[in-house]
């Protein structure tokens, strides 16, 4: 099980100090735990994490180095302590015109530095109601497998996160999300035996008390979590309900 926080454009360093040491000291229970803070936290916070968390950015430059003018490169991301890179957020792919594409090429430069991308796919209000939401994930998911090359299940991860449940308190349901997972694990397990394995993180509204009836689901591997990731005793209680699965 994973529980992955993904801080997004908050905290502060007074937040820094008051959250990564009571996690480190009151996590417990097997669960691998990661949490995604901005760029300028990295150093900071990979002094101060320790055991089974793993620090993260919330996105990687497609490019190893050069003359791309606020970008970060995954070689940076390692230097400063990363492990995890997010890519293809749909916040990325909303307000700064991320495709398919550009996603796997990202994930593919992360892998070539180390760094475990966790890929997120996920379909609009309006493409679910329109009855296109399987569609739409899978064809996320092909384009961006089509851009990177991986040897075994371990080294990414898939997040189905329904653009329409992030930050709006409104989770799919149980029976929603086990289906998209179902869906998107038979197109791994078709893709290759080493996608086959691969862990598939539910995100969109995950909160401590709907956390262990998602983590029940057969194909549902732990959570990428946005809101509940800035309070650390929200995020303790999602980490020990992955662990009691
Ligand atoms: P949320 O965000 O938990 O606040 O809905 C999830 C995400 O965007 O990864």
């Amino acid at each position: 099980m994973y529980v992955v926080g993904n801080w997004k454009m908050h905290g502060s360093q007074a937040l820094i100090h008051q959250f990564l040491p009571k996690l480190c000291e009151q996590l417990s229970g097997d669960v691998n735990v990661g949490l995604c803070v901005p760029f300028p936290y990295l150093p900071a916070c990979a002094g101060m994490l320790s055991g089974n968390v793993k620090l993260g950015a919330q996105d990687v430059s497609e490019h190893q180095t050069g003359a791309y003018t606020g970008e970060v490169s995954a070689g940076m991301l390692a230097e400063n302590g990363a492990k995890l890179a997010i890519v293809g957020h749909s916040e990325r792919r909303e307000y700064h015109g991320e495709t398919n594409a550009l996603i796997g090429r990202k994930a593919a430069a992360a892998l070539a530095a180390g760094i475990t991308p966790i890929i997120c796919v996920g379909e609009t209000l309006a493409q679910r109601k329109s009855g296109r939401a399987e569609a739409v994930v899978l064809e996320q998911l092909d384009a961006v497998l089509a851009e990177f090359q991986f040897s075994s299940a371990r080294e990414w991860l898939l997040a189905y996160e329904p653009v329409w449940a992030i930050g709006t308190g409104e989770v799919a349901t149980v029976a929603e999300a086990q289906a998209m997972h179902a869906t998107l694990r038979e197109r791994l397990a078709q893709h290759s035996e080493a996608a086959k394995g691969v862990s598939i993180l539910y995100g969109g509204s995950v909160k401590p008390d709907n956390a262990a009836a998602l983590f029940a689901a057969a194909d549902i591997n732990g959570a990428l979590v946005g809101g509940a990731a800035l309070k650390v005793n929200d995020f303790l209680a999602i980490c020990a309900a992955a662990a009691d699965e």
